[in-house]
């Protein structure tokens, strides 16, 4: 078991990343003195695998719990999803102490973490991650979120939980497509800053893929270390270091976007994403053509797509535009120098972005 600090200057709060831990869960909730009622946000399926653990062991500490499901999927990180949760809360809590356990992927950390950072202006909540993408990104740094019509993620508050609570045991009942859209993330922590956890996937991404516990536990700690160090530095997105976490994201949401969220996964559009900034610092000089090729390699082992497939190029295009990083009007993206080490560069040719993604559809 590991334990990694997110030390931030208000609020630091630790990553828990273990093995078979989750009936302990009630322990170390009970230690952080954030209430006595928990609210379990979950989905029903996830709540049928691991809800009543959870209950049980928090019961066996004298702090009550009380379940509230929300559908499975991304339609529920919407305005009305979180209206009903927090009306279910409110009915709920008469002479309470109550806080909210977040039991789920990113879907439910994201609208869970949203719910708490708004009732009563706040009340602790706490992560326990359930898919590989969840543990090692969305559910640490305190980013919360809501979907509008017009886009994704658009409504949302930075609130930090208490806890984040990962258990790797809890990954075996994922389905390998989940484990890979984790994968890409991953993947992505090495290009961006850890040649070591780099080398580590490519001699060990067999092991992952058969849901190697002992292995799946190192990568999550790895990876949570590193989202926890850029997090401390740059909270609130503010100094622009926790723009290089977007590495392959820039286009990857655009090839996300253009299928309108239902063909892609996230990780698989993101692995999409870094082939393409691969190739861009190749063109851009950046980098040397060999560490494209050891990416793309890496991503091809793992079975990650390698071409977008039925995708416009102007779609893409044109949703790239809307991205979140472009400041007035200028593109920005993370280009890769060496594996290990990335940039954040501004105002990268057009032809050189069509080229690119024209070549890999
Ligand atoms: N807040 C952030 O910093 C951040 C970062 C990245 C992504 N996100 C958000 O995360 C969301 C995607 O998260 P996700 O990929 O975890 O998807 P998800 O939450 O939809 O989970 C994927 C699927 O796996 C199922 N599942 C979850 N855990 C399981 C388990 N242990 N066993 C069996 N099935 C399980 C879910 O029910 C769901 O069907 C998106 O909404 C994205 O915007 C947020
Ligand atoms: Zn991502």
């Amino acid at each position: 078991m590991k334990i990694i600090d997110v030390k931030l200057k208000m609020n630091s709060y630790s990553i828990v990343v273990g093995n078979g831990i989750l009936k302990d869960i009630g322990r170390y909730v009970k230690a952080l003195k954030c209430g006595t009622d928990a609210i379990i946000i979950t989905n029903p399926g996830i709540n049928k695998l691991y809800g009543s653990v959870i209950a049980k062991s928090l019961k066996a500490q004298g702090l009550s719990s009380k379940v509230v499901e929300v559908a499975d999927g991304e339609k529920s990180k919407q305005f009305k999803v979180a209206f009903d949760v927090i009306q279910q809360i409110a009915q709920y809590d008469v002479f309470k102490k109550p806080f909210v356990v977040a039991l789920g992927g990113g879907v439910v950390g994201d609208l869970a973490g949203f719910v708490a950072s708004i009732y009563k202006r706040g009340i602790p909540y706490i992560q326990i991650p359930t898919t590989l993408l969840a543990q090692i990104d969305s559910a640490i740094g305190g980013k919360t979120a809501i979907d509008l019509p017009v886009g994704k993620n658009l409504v949302g508050a930075f609130y930090q939980p208490r806890m984040v609570f990962s258990d790797v045991a809890l990954l075996r009942s994922l389905d390998q497509r989940q484990i890979l859209n984790g994968f890409a993330e991953a993947v992505k922590y090495g290009v961006i800053c850890d040649v070591a956890l780099f080398t580590f996937l490519e001699k060990n991404y067999q092991k992952l893929l058969s849901g190697d516990l002992k292995v799946l536990e190192l990568v999550v700690a790895e990876c949570s270390k590193i989202k926890a160090a850029v997090v401390a530095i740059d909270e609130k997105e503010t100094i622009g270091l926790r723009t290089i976490l977007n590495f392959g994201h820039t286009i990857g949401h655009a090839i996300e976007a253009a299928n309108k969220f239902g063909y892609y996964q996230h990780g698989e559009a993101v692995a999409l994403g870094m082939r393409c900034a691969a190739e861009i610092s190749v063109i851009k000089k950046l980098c040397s053509p060999k560490d494209a090729v050891r990416l793309n390699a890496l991503l091809d082992d793992m079975g990650l797509p390698k071409k977008i497939g039925k995708t416009k190029l102007s779609d893409i295009l044109s949703l790239m535009k809307r991205d979140k990083k472009f400041i007035s009007g200028k593109n920005r993206f993370v280009l890769m120098r060496k594996i290990g080490i990335v940039d954040v560069i501004e105002g990268v040719p057009e032809e050189v972005i069509k080229e690119v993604i024209g070549k890999n559809i």
